[in-house]
């Protein structure tokens, strides 16, 4: 029975974080792939190209692609929300 509970709560969890975008894991593949090219100076800089979601969410994908990590869609979405929370700010 306690192991059905603790199942049970773990595919809680599980479900949890499918649905909203995991920082964390987007912390981590930034800092193991991404500043090969360019450090993370370039997203607080005046002259910065990236100015919406959209955008943002378009260049990690370009980057991505050149890069040749072929992530997936939920490790993209990590990257752009960890780059949005600790660098972008937009709504
Ligand atoms: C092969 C080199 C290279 C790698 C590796 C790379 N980038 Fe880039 N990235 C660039 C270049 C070049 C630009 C600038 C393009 C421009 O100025 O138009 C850029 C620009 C960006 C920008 C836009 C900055 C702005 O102007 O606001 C973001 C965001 C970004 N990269 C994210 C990433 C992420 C996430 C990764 C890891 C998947 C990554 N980059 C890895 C080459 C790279």
């Amino acid at each position: 029975m306690k192991t059905l509970l603790i199942l049970a709560a773990s595919l809680t969890i599980m479900t949890f974080n499918s649905q909203a975008a995991d920082l964390d894991n987007g912390r981590t593949l930034h800092t193991n792939n991404c500043l090969a090219c360019h450090t993370s100076n370039m997203y607080t800089s005046k002259t910065r190209k990236v100015h919406d979601l959209a955008a943002l969410s378009a260049r990690v994908k370009r980057c991505d692609f050149s890069l040749g990590t072929q992530w997936f869609d939920e490790d993209i979405a990590d990257v752009v929300a960890y780059l949005n929370h600790d660098y972008y700010k937009f709504k």
